[in-house]
């Protein structure tokens, strides 16, 4: 199958496609949701020539029509299915929800967010209330964005895990963990540390599973909890000497960070450090567009300045680390600070 131009897309042309072109990322989902990938996949999906999803994914160069009217996956998209299906698909619901809100609601983000935030349906789709159990019910409500959230760490990660400065930490306790993605990545990097993600019981549990067979899986431990609780873990009997949130604290309205981060503090060995991974203001951003820029759009009200984040820690007595930054989907900013031995 091939491009306007002619040329087959590569993956990640055809990758950039799926989150960026809106008749295409509807049409996937119509087919994903219809049950056709499996076929797709294996090559021989019966459909008449007529159907106008695959004929939208056809001029996309995500399918093409074989002999004896059997559909299938292009060579590219197929290998693209392959390798991060679950993570394509995650991103493409996610970025159909963001669009939806943005397009029906998106007058009040400008200028009343409360509004915007009270009508859209984007926030409901992080149903963190559910995750407080492990009822099958409970874990099947949490896995959708837990997915998500987890395809956008793997993007995340190998750029921001070398920036959050590990030597000679042994304990490491990442807030907020959700999978135990960002962790791994850091373990991956010190053999020498062990980690502990705290997160809600159903994120944790998840997690455990997503991550046993992963080879630092040894060193990685789940506490479920909730982190309003001044109940956090300590690794081997130790107090933490690293504590990581990262794209955590936007989540909390700032009238709670103070909070969470003096209990981080309190909780902190001596000499040890504090990391805040997050997002930067929208505002700052040096260009703001494409469909799949919709994605962080929604959640612009709650991205705040790093000096924020760095003044709160220096109030609590902790000395500032060099500020590092990172251009990834939007510019992350790591604010890390050391607790005086
Ligand atoms: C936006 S996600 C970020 C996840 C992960 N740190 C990342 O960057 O990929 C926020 C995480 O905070 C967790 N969370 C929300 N409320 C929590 C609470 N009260 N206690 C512990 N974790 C919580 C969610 O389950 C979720 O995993």
């Amino acid at each position: 199958m091939s491009d306007a131009d002619g040329a087959s897309p590569t993956g990640a042309a055809l990758s950039r496609r799926l989150a960026e072109d809106l008749p295409v990322m509807v049409a996937l989902r119509a087919v994903i949701d219809r049950g056709d990938m499996r076929a797709l996949l294996g090559g021989a999906l019966a459909a008449p020539a007529g159907d106008l999803a695959l004929a939208v994914l056809r001029g996309a160069g995500v399918v093409a029509h074989g002999d004896g009217a059997q559909w299938h996956l292009t060579p590219e998209a197929a290998a693209l299915w392959r390798r991060d299906g679950p993570a394509l698909e995650a991103r493409l619901r996610f970025g159909l929800l963001a669009a939806a809100d943005l397009i029906q609601h998106g007058g009040a983000l400008f200028s009343d967010s409360q509004g915007f935030v009270a009508r859209a349906a984007t926030y409901g789709f992080f149903r963190y209330a559910r995750a407080l159990g492990t009822g099958a019910a409970q874990i099947e409500d949490t896995e959708p964005w837990v997915r998500y959230v987890a395809a956008l760490n793997e993007t995340e990660a190998p750029v921001l895990a070398p920036l959050v400065s590990l030597a000679g930490c042994r304990r490491l306790l990442e807030i907020g963990g959700n999978a135990g993605g960002f962790a791994l990545a850091l373990l991956a990097r010190h053999p020498g540390l062990q980690a502990t993600v705290l997160d809600l019981p159903a994120v944790c549990h998840i997690g455990a599973r997503a991550s046993a067979a992963h080879p630092a899986a040894a060193r990685l431990r789940f506490a479920p909890g909730d982190n309003r609780s001044d109940d956090w873990p300590l690794e081997d009997g130790g107090a933490p000497d690293a504590i990581v949130f990262k794209s955590v604290l936007h989540d909390w309205d700032f009238a709670r960070v103070p909070e969470i981060l003096s209990r981080a503090a309190r909780h902190l060995a001596p000499g040890g450090r504090i990391f805040i991974v997050e997002r930067g203001p929208m505002q700052a951003e040096p260009a703001i567009s494409g469909l799949s820029a919709a994605t962080n759009r929604v959640f612009a009200p709650f991205y705040r300045a790093p000096e924020i984040y760095a003044g709160l820690l220096a109030g609590l007595g902790l000395v500032p680390l060099p500020p590092q930054s990172a251009v990834l989907d939007m510019t992350f900013h790591i604010i890390g600070a050391e607790k005086p031995a």
